[in-house]
Parts: C-alpha cells; structure tokens; sequence
C-alpha cells in the first residue's frame, strides 16, 4: 500500500473585500451584531462572471507551485463546491479544461462544508491502492450569488462569502501524510441548510414564483445547524484521535471548517485544546463552505504555522449534514 502526502496546498479570494458595514448598508444588521455573533469583520465576494472553476486556477497554480509539479502530472481532479459553475457538466471538467489538463477524471462532490475533507478522503483511497499518484482537491464556492442579501435573508447571508483552495495529494513511501479520514452523512436533517430550487422535482424548475417566494436562495435553520455542529465536531475530532490512539494533547494544529467562531471557540473548550493550536481566519474571510479548510490551511503555512512532523486534524460539518475529519501527519 502507498501513503498520500500534500505535496502542496494554495488557495485564492476574489479581490472584491465586503465588510460589515457594507452589509448593513443593504440590510437591517450591524458590524456589532455580525462581529459578537460570528467573529466575522469581513469576506469577499467575486465580480460579476466569476465562478468556482475561476477561483480555482489561481489556488490550484499555487498548489502547483509548491508541489513542484505541472498540470501533466495530475491524474485526477476532484472539485468539492456546493455552488457549481452550472447545473451540468461539473466545475472540475471547467477547470480541466481552463487549465489545460490532459483528459483526466474530473470528479465533482457536493458535500458542502465538508466537501474538501470528503476530497482528501477520496484522493487518499486512489493513491493508497496506487490508482493515481498525484491528486488534485479543490475546494470553491461562489456563495455571494446565492444569498438573499436583503433584511430577510441576513441570519444567513452574513456569514457566507466566495474563495478557493486547493491541495495537491502525491503518494509517498515516507512516514508522513495522511493517516485516516472519516466521513459521515445524516440526510434527515437536509432542509436546515439547503437551497431548495431550481429542483429536478419542479417542472418547471424555475418560474417566476419560485423566485418571489425566494427558493433559490441558500437558507438555514442557524440555531439547528449550531446545536448539531457543536456537538458532531467534538465527534469527529475524538473518531480522528481514536483511530491512531492519540488524545487532543497530541493535537498540534486543528484546521476546522470557519462556521462561527462560536462554534471554534465551544469545540476548543469541548475537547480541551488551547485556541492558540486552532487556526481561525472567519474574521477576514468568512464561511466559505467547502473552500474554508483548504484556504486556512494555505495561510496556516504559508504564515510559518506549520511544521514537519506535526499533527494536524482537519474537522468539517455542513450542510446534509455531513462531517468529517482527517489526520494528518505533516
Ligand atoms: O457552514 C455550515 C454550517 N453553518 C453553521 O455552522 C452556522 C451555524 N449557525 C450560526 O452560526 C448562528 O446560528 C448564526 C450566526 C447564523 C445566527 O446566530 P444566532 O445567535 O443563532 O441568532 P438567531 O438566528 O437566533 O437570531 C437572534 C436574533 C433574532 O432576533 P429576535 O428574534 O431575537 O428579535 C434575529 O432576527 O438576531 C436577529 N438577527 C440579526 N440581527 C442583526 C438574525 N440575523 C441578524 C443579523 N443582524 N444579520
């Protein structure tokens, strides 16, 4: 069996930066309430005509970069985002083709918030059984344009926001990498965080009341998600720690997906862990869905955060909802 290591990690934001008080210039909130409720000051948002597969060719050419490897030697994308380019075909065929990729597998998932750890958990699974020896993970969202940016849409339209990372897995015969991933799924729950049309089951599946009801934008039950995040984050932290016999003192750095810096700070308490081993950026950039980890870790390192022979714990929960979590071994 191989092992995967990230041979390189990158990430981007769209250059447009929208603060609170930006916001509340549109909508009934304030920089106060958004900052004491989610730890958020600001994030950014694309320009019109800029779409996932766009954010991604700069955090892929980053990860590249630092990989040392070019487009040739990638054998398979996988492109986590819960706000594709279009319906169909997937964003990852859109990057294969911007970036001029040979015809490898382009494999989109939409996991939501744990899109790029189900990624990892994927790419890992080819590169152990030597499928494929380097992997690319993208995580990217246009989130802006899914948000009801009006009063009645703020509990949720605040927190979200647009970016990219993305991370190259190459195999390995050394003892660093990957050591485990868990993924979970609990679909009874989909309706508190979903966008619910245009929907194969409408026909039409767009009409003009669906867009006065406001279906198509991105809605959430915000005290439902928190009271299940807050308890399967702690979860799938401990599953990570427990495959390997490790306890949270073994943690050197948790990278968790940037919900809420509630959440963070409830999960730091939870399992013990001081906030300095925590990474958090949701001040600058948000919740930018399955791109948040990938974008984190990219700053993490490149901030001289990371070092070899640390553990990292990757942790995710979202919309589905689903969770997840990755070990690794730097
Ligand atoms: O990434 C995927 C996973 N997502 C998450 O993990 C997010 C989880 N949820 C949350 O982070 C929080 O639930 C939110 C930040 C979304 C909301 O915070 P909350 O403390 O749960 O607020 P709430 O929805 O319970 O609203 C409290 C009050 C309400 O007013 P009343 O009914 O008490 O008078 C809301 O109408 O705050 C009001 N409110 C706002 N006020 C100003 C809601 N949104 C806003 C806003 N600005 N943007």
């Amino acid at each position: 069996m191989y092992k995967a290591y990230i041979s390189g990690i990158g990430h981007y934001l769209p250059e447009k930066i929208i603060t609170n008080d930006d916001l509340s210039k549109i909508m009934d909130t304030s920089n106060e309430w958004i900052y004491e409720r989610t730890g958020i000051k600001q994030r950014h948002y694309v320009s019109p005509g800029q779409g996932p597969s766009d954010l991604a060719i700069p955090a892929t050419e980053n990860a590249l970069k630092m990989a040392n490897l070019s487009v040739k030697d990638i054998d398979l994308i996988i492109f986590a985002t819960s706000t594709p380019d279009y319906y169909a075909p997937g964003s990852g065929c859109l990057l294969q083709d911007k970036m001029g990729f040979q015809t490898i597998g382009a494999l989109d998932i939409r996991v939501q918030c744990s899109g790029f750890v189900y990624g990892l958990s994927i790419a890992n699974q080819y590169i152990k059984t030597g499928e494929a020896k380097n992997v690319l993970v993208v995580g990217a969202e246009v989130q802006s344009t899914t948000l009801d940016l009006s009063t009645k849409g703020r509990d949720t339209a605040v927190i979200f926001a647009d970016g990219a990372g993305a991370a190259i897995l190459t195999s390995t015969d050394e003892g660093k990498g990957i050591l485990s991933t868990h993924i979970h799924s609990e679909g009874k729950f989909a309706k508190e965080l979903w966008v619910e049309s245009p929907s194969t089951i409408d026909s039409p599946r767009l009409s003009q009341e669906i867009l006065d009801e406001g279906k198509h934008f991105l809605y959430m039950n915000g005290r439902e998600v928190f009271r299940n995040a807050v308890k399967r984050f702690p979860e799938i932290i401990m599953e990570a720690l427990d495959a390997h016999n490790m306890s949270s003192g073994d943690i050197d750095l948790l990278i968790p997906h940037q919900a809420n810096i509630r959440i963070i700070e409830f999960i730091a308490k939870k399992i013990n862990i001081p906030m300095d081993k925590i990474i958090s950026n949701i001040n600058r950039v948000g919740n930018t869905t399955a791109a948040s980890i990938p974008i984190a870790f990219s700053e993490a390192l490149i901030e001289g955060k990371i070092k070899k022979g640390q553990n990292i714990i990757l942790a995710a929960f979202g919309s589905g909802f689903t969770w997840a979590s990755a070990a690794i071994k730097w």
